[in-house]
């Protein structure tokens, strides 16, 4: 298995952010191309909220899940056991080397992935041949470079600067968005369908779950880990960052949009 990079790793705030994804409010330029039926492979699976709601969708024995760790495979397992969804497989492989046999799956759909990996076209290729012809490959990545917020804030501004270092540094493309099209060109994707979508936090329960994600990620776990060991932000920094996003939540005109791209590409 090559190595990764997963610049979030697996803490309780990390999953606490990504628990609150849904097929409705992460994977709405999916959703209805799905038949119930369709053998799906939901790659990078993680919290495993997202694959539940596909799991439903396509009949759970339908649905396979492949995670590179085997802590995030156990949470996934954790997730579906947790919404009652029995039948479906969770199967600890790497995206860029699939276990499956050519033309195995209907749908491949990858949710925050792409931008984590060191080979983003390779995993693409290799997402296309455990595809059958005419099926679905369904990409969607944030694009931290178009993150927006209200009130400005110099504090703000130097953890998404710091970030974008430490995700690089890591080897990941926190840009993903805005690269999707390119990747799938360059792995030899001729049909695709490329959109945009954002999530945005503006009432008083959203701008909390999102400050309670980020503020525990910079305080402890992988990034805080990561912005340490490259130099980019010390214990103090990342305080100060974790108070500045308290401080943004806990205002009425607080407001954030995170932008991601999508595509849907035809195998
Ligand atoms: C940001 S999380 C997204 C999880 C889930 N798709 C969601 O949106 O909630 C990225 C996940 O991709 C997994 N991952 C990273 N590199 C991978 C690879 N090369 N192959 C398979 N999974 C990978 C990580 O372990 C992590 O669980």
């Amino acid at each position: 298995m090559s190595e990764h990079h997963y610049t979030h790793g697996y803490s309780a705030a990390v999953m606490a952010g990504h628990r609150r994804r849904t097929a409705e409010n992460s994977a709405a330029h999916l959703v209805p191309h799905l038949r119930s039926g369709d053998r799906l492979l939901d790659l990078g699976s993680g919290a495993g909220t997202i694959t539940a709601d596909l799991a439903r969708i396509v009949g759970p024995e339908n649905l396979t899940a492949v995670e590179v760790a085997e802590e995030a495979a156990a949470l996934t397992r954790g997730e579906l056991a947790a919404q009652g969804i029995e039948g479906s497989e969770v199967v600890l492989a790497d995206g860029s080397a699939l276990p499956f046999a050519d033309d195995t799956f209907d749908v491949v759909h990858a949710h925050q992935v792409l931008q984590h990996v060191a080979d983003p076209v390779g995993v693409l290729r290799e997402a296309r041949r455990v595809t059958r012809p005419g099926g679905i490959i369904a990409i969607r990545d944030s694009d931290y470079g178009g993150f927006r917020w209200f009130p400005q804030s110099e504090v703000l501004d130097h953890w998404l600067a710091c970030y974008l270092d430490a995700a690089c540094r890591n080897g990941g493309s926190p840009d993903a968005g805005r690269r999707l099209l390119s990747w799938a060109r360059a792995a030899g994707f001729e049909d695709i369908t490329v959109s945009s979508s954002t999530w945005c936090y503006a009432t008083e329960e959203e701008k909390e779950a999102w400050a309670i994600t980020w503020s525990g990620r910079l305080r402890d776990g992988a990034l805080a880990d990561s912005l340490q060991r490259h130099g980019l932000m010390g214990p103090e920094d990342r305080e100060q960052a974790a108070r500045a996003f308290e401080q943004w939540a806990r205002q009425p005109d607080g407001w954030f949009s995170v932008l991601h791209g999508e595509i849907l590409a035809r195998a």
